[in-house]
């Protein structure tokens, strides 16, 4: 039999005054599984992550997280088995780098010799160990990033929740969260993630959930998403100075097409991309390119800024 679900949200609601910030969303998180969360800037995503982790309680709905329903008397033992990577940082700043994660290893019921061991191999597998001594102020913001991670492994959770784990840091940090993140899960360990970056989760997690407005607009494996709402390539036309004739025979085409400002979107399917249609497009400016999450971020949830 499957094991049951880490998370299991039903119609989870979350009302601030007269705003359903997050609107009935039911979605599940299997056992090893890596979950993304995306959205647009006021999804409701970082308060869908509250509500999984004890920090704000649903104005509505059914929710099980690693076994237990969410009430206030289960938070105990709830937080007992999650780490929680806020988007927020939230570290000591009067405490150093190694204090930061024994003191906080502290509230779990760790013993000295067992924080310190813990401290010790997490630091080296964020690779912060030369940097034990140093104050938080004194980090950079990668760094920081890192720590926060390494706190949210000091319990060994079964769920590891990250809310924009990567937002800020340079590509080489980016890349070592990624390894970090993806031996996690080698060993098992279950992930709910939100992130901004569409690489980021095409690379790291197993299915996604695309809201906007508080609701669920799609849900799927990433390469499914993309075959599903964009096709196999996308060509983008530079339509300024271009004329409207020359335009509009490719906006006549059976695929679809979508203008943004100066660029002219041509979303292609297998099938339709043909010498016919790169014929019509002579004398444009133009690059091809393959379909990604990307594009169908902005294909559901629009050009528009949020926010
Ligand atoms: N404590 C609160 N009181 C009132 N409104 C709130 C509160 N927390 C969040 N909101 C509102 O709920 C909406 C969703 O916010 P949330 O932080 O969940 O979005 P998000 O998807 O995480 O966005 P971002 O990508 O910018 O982090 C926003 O409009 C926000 O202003
Ligand atoms: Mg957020």
């Amino acid at each position: 039999m499957a094991a049951p679900p880490v998370v299991d949200a039903r119609g989870l609601t979350k009302v601030y005054g007269s705003r359903r910030v997050v609107d009935g969303l039911t979605f599940a998180v299997a056992s090893g599984e890596a979950l993304g969360l995306l959205g647009p800037n006021g999804a409701g995503k970082t308060t869908t992550i509250r509500m999984v982790t004890c920090f704000a309680p649903p104005t509505a709905g059914t929710l099980v997280v690693v076994g237990f329903p969410m009430t206030p008397a289960r938070h105990a033992a709830i937080k007992a088995r999650l780490g929680i990577m806020q988007q927020e940082e939230s570290l000591d700043p009067d405490l150093s780098v190694e204090k930061n994660l024994t003191v906080y290893a502290s509230y779990f019921g760790l013993g000295h010799a067992e924080a310190a061991r813990r401290a010790e191999e997490l630091m080296r597998f964020t690779e912060l160990a030369e940097r034990r001594g140093e104050h938080i102020r004194t980090l950079s913001g990668g760094m920081k990033r890192r720590l926060m991670l390494a706190r949210a492994l000091l319990n060994d959770p079964v769920l590891l929740v990250l809310d924009e784990p990567t937002t800020g840091l340079d590509p080489q940090a980016r890349r070592l969260v990624w390894e970090r993140v993806r031996a996690l899960k080698r060993r098992g360990t279950t992930i709910l993630l939100t992130t901004h970056y569409m690489d980021e989760a095409a690379q790291l997690c197993d299915r996604l959930i695309i809201m906007d407005d508080g609701r669920i607009v799609a849900e799927g494996r990433p390469a499914d998403l993309v075959a599903a709402h964009v096709g196999s390539e996308v060509v983008e036309v530079y339509a300024s100075g271009a004329e409207e004739s020359a335009l509009g025979r490719l906006t006549d085409g059976p695929w679809r097409s979508e203008r943004v400002g100066d660029v002219l979107y041509l979303y292609l399917r297998d099938g339709q991309v043909s010498s016919a249609m790169f014929s019509a497009l002579e004398g444009l400016d133009f690059t091809r390119r393959r379909a990604s999450l990307e594009d169908v971020f902005l294909t559901l949830t629009g050009h528009a800024l949020r926010d």
